[in-house]
């Protein structure tokens, strides 16, 4: 039952759908019912939502989303909340009006949107719509994976690979404003110029072995954690890489999800520990509790102007086809985000 709203929500709203798993092409705009808010949700009209390599995935089959959750593309969206659900116990309603950018359960390529009211946070200050659909995902994900568990120290090096992602120029960011070392892989000189503007020490890895160039530039020590897209095919040389008591966190298997020629040796010898996660099956209560440590900890730095997300490119939603080739391609420098039609 809602008990807040702001503007009729009742009525139909234009959505992007596929029915069928394929390339960008299988993308078609639809007109559905608004959702309706329940318990702890709200609906919000979306102004901006983001593009992430997980939405390209599910489009191709090869990511089916969890169970309960939205079936359609788009995890992430900033615009205003339209309408509330019933209150949940212990979480904080955002009032109906106010600006929010929220990680979605799908859905998110739509006019409206619903989402989990722990999972929304507002705006920081002096951020568009834009800018605030480029947060949830990738502070999501970098967030729990690198300083959830134990927070980066001061000094401490990381490496991330795929630095110039949306996901790798987030931990950047995130890794040199508490004070950590950040190094980075990335496929072409373009792509290091803008991670080392950033202030990462870049490794092209499509010019030289980056466990070997990261030896060198850490005088053979290694380094304390690394944050992992590439899986199967990097995990030897990411065990390599560490240091004694060095945490490999793997969030995605790019290069496969096999790596049987590993020496797992060095796990013992070194005193590794190995992990990795995935965000969207998680459930509410876990996602709030990273949007309440994001919004401590991390929105302060937004709203400073210390970190900033990069946006490459925006798009219409009727233009989302061409966004994901574009993602595809790999040329972008950072993140993608569609805006409804009127707007872009
Ligand atoms: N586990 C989770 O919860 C979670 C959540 C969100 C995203 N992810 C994953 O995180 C990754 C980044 O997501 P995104 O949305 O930011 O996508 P994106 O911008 O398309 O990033 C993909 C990156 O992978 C890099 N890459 C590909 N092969 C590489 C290799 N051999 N060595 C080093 N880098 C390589 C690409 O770099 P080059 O172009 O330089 O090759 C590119 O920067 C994706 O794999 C995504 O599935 C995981």
């Amino acid at each position: 039952m809602m008990t807040a709203s702001l503007s009729p929500t009742s009525g139909s709203m234009t959505a992007l759908c596929f029915t069928e798993p394929g390339s960008p092409d299988v993308l078609h705009c639809e007109s559905l019912p608004i959702p309706q808010p329940g318990r702890g949700e709200v609906l919000v009209r979306v102004l901006a939502a983001g593009v992430n390599r997980p939405d390209l995935m599910q489009r191709a089959g090869l990511y089916p989303p969890p169970p309960g959750a939205n079936p359609r593309l788009g995890l992430e969206i900033a615009g205003e909340v339209v309408a509330c659900g019933a209150p949940l116990e212990g979480v904080r309603m955002p009032e109906p009006g106010s600006r929010v950018c929220a990680l979605t359960n799908g859905g998110g390529y739509a006019e409206y949107c619903l989402a989990p009211a722990g999972q929304c946070l507002p705006w920081p200050e002096g951020f568009d719509a834009v800018q605030a659909a480029a947060l949830p995902e990738t502070f999501f994900t970098v967030w729990s994976n690198l300083f959830m568990p134990k927070p980066v120290a001061a000094g401490e090096r990381v490496l991330i690979h795929g630095g110039s992602s949306g996901i790798g120029i987030t931990a950047i960011q995130l890794v040199r404003a508490f004070g950590g070392i950040p190094y980075v892989t990335a496929g072409s000189a373009e792509k290091c110029a803008l991670c080392e503007k950033l202030g990462a020490i870049a490794i092209n890895y499509r010019e030289e072995d980056f466990a070997t160039r990261l030896r060198e530039l850490t005088d053979n020590t290694g380094v304390n954690l690394i944050l992992d897209m590439i899986g199967g095919a990097y995990f030897d040389r990411n065990l390599k890489s560490l240091s004694v008591g060095g945490r490999l966190v793997i969030i995605a298997l790019q290069g496969g999800a096999k790596a049987e020629q590993a020496d797992l040796a060095r796990i013992m010898t070194r005193r590794l520990v190995v992990t990795g996660s995935t965000l969207r099956p998680q459930d509410s209560a876990a996602k709030a509790l990273i949007a309440r440590q994001l919004y401590e900890q991390v929105w302060p730095l937004l709203s400073s102007g210390a970190i900033s997300p990069l946006i490459d490119a925006i798009l219409p939603f009727s233009a989302a086809a061409q966004a994901h080739r574009m993602m595809e391609d790999g040329t972008h420098l950072g993140r993608i985000i569609l805006v409804p039609d009127a707007k872009a």
